[in-house]
């Protein structure tokens, strides 16, 4: 039976409880699949080896075979729809972290399932050595829904940032006319662009860089927020200025209003291009399309990922004007999945969705119910709230608990949420998330807060 965390009872066993028990030893008990009558669904299905184990048990078969560059907390999902998941024992809870905005529209939305599902049954792959019929539909649709010409489709975000930063090396010589090698890209401190080695190599943050060099040189960081000192940091190298609308990992920082439009004006002054990143920021999770028309600034070279997916595939892209994105040419960067025909059908369907401006729409009057509702919050445990639209980072009071801490009681309530940095937990549930759905969410933070003072 499903035990449903969301009808306003309070559930007494929480899977991290029941984790406080024990781990290991029986984690490979029960994994065997086996065709079982599902009574809740009235027919014979087949129960996957996953479906059988209990939470511990998954958590115990992760923790000894999977490298533990995460620190999850401890639910296991098993289904999901809309704002809701549901764990392997059948436990609801409201997603309020929707992949890092990768679940922008929701789990499995239907149009999205719809379009892999159409896709899956006519090809998934052909590599980009041949042309298939969605990319061109893909990258046209796209292209018009940003407001450029040209798209360089990719998986990952980190892939969509390496990109962007050889794209605009490549501007930079071709172009700009900078000495060979001697490119600069300024970055902002706090930045999270992703994983791999270069992108690590700008960050300031140590726990993402440390122990991972050498790296490579071309990166200068400015504070962000702060456009004179990115002014000063700008030279005749300087081939691009990187940087999140608003920073998601260092806690949803919105930069001061006057910033973004400034930043646009240095670089244009300064021939240089203007990148930024709205892999997380972007795609109707700030009220609009972009983070940055918050303060009407387009930039030279958009930055995309997690949504574009849907939460289905991993889908990334840059998206620019031919004149920056033609730089690059046959042989000079690819990627053996970037623009496949499932992940461009995938795309295909997000774009039509924002097209619509729907998911934007809602997404800017839940997110005045939601950040209206946090402000509530300040003085009761909660020292600052931080976003736009349905995003919104919380610092909470070092009193009270750290992130963490706070992300487990709030799991105990049935809410999913993700610290980071600390005292903050960042909120960013699906943009199909109701109003009643986002009072229940805050009104369980308020409890979790009360409880701890
Ligand atoms: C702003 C930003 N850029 C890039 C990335 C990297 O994306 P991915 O994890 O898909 O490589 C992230 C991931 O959180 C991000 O938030």
């Amino acid at each position: 039976m499903i035990t449903s965390w969301i009808d306003g009872s309070r559930a007494r066993t929480v899977p991290g409880e029941s984790l406080r028990i024990a781990s290991g030893g029986d984690a490979d008990r029960g994994v065997r699949g086996i065709r079982v009558h599902d009574t809740d669904r009235g027919s014979p299905m087949t129960v996957t080896p996953e479906a059988r184990t209990t939470s511990r048990e998954q958590i115990a078969l992760t923790e000894q075979h999977s490298a533990h560059n995460y620190h999850p907390l401890p639910v296991v999902v098993a289904s999901a729809e809309g704002v809701t998941v549901t764990d392997v024992e059948g436990r609801e809870y409201l997603d309020f972290l929707a992949g890092y905005s990768a679940l922008n529209f929701g789990h499995r939305h239907p149009e999205l399932i719809r379009a892999a599902q159409r896709q899956l049954g006519r090809v998934t792959l052909t590599s980009r050595a041949f042309h298939h019929d969605q990319l061109g539909p893909f990258c046209a649709e796209l292209a018009e829904l940003v407001g450029k010409d040209t798209v360089l489709p990719m998986n990952t975000g980190a892939e969509a940032v390496e990109t962007g930063i050889k794209v605009a090396r490549k501007w930079g010589y071709d172009v700009k006319g900078v000495p060979a090698d001697q490119a600069t890209i300024v970055v902002a401190h706090g930045n999270f662009h992703g994983r791999t080695t270069t992108i690590v190599g700008f960050s300031d943050d140590a726990e993402a860089r440390d122990g991972f060099g050498p790296f490579g040189p071309g990166f200068r960081s400015a504070p962000y927020g702060d456009a004179a000192a990115l002014a000063a940091a700008v030279d005749d190298t300087t081939v691009a200025v990187l940087i999140e609308p608003i920073q998601g990992e260092a806690g949803v920082v919105v930069p001061p209003p006057d910033y973004l439009p400034e930043v646009r004006r240095i670089c244009t002054e300064r021939g240089t291009l203007l990148i930024l990143d709205e892999i997380q920021s972007g795609l109707g999770r700030t009220g609009r399309t972009f983070a940055a028309e918050h303060s009407g600034v387009v930039p030279d070279m958009y930055l995309l990922g997690k949504a574009l997916g849907g939460g289905v595939v991993p889908v990334s892209a840059v998206v620019a004007d031919h004149d920056v994105l033609g730089v690059i040419g046959p042989g000079q960067h690819g990627s053996t999945f970037g623009g496949n025909p499932l992940a461009a059908a995938v795309g295909r369907a997000v774009v039509a969705l924002l097209a619509s401006g729907r998911p934007q729409r809602k997404a800017a009057a839940m997110g005045e119910i939601l950040h209206s509702e946090l402000r509530g919050l300040i003085g009761q445990g909660v020292t600052a709230v931080r976003g736009a639209g349905l995003w919104a980072g919380i610092d909470i009071d070092p009193a009270i608990g750290t992130g963490r801490e706070i992300s487990e009681a709030l799991l105990a309530e049935g809410i999913l949420v993700k610290d980071t940095h600390g005292s903050t937990i960042r909120l960013a549930p699906p943009l199909v998330v109701t109003e009643a759905e986002i009072r229940r969410a805050v009104a369980a933070l308020a409890t979790v807060l009360k409880e701890r003072r």
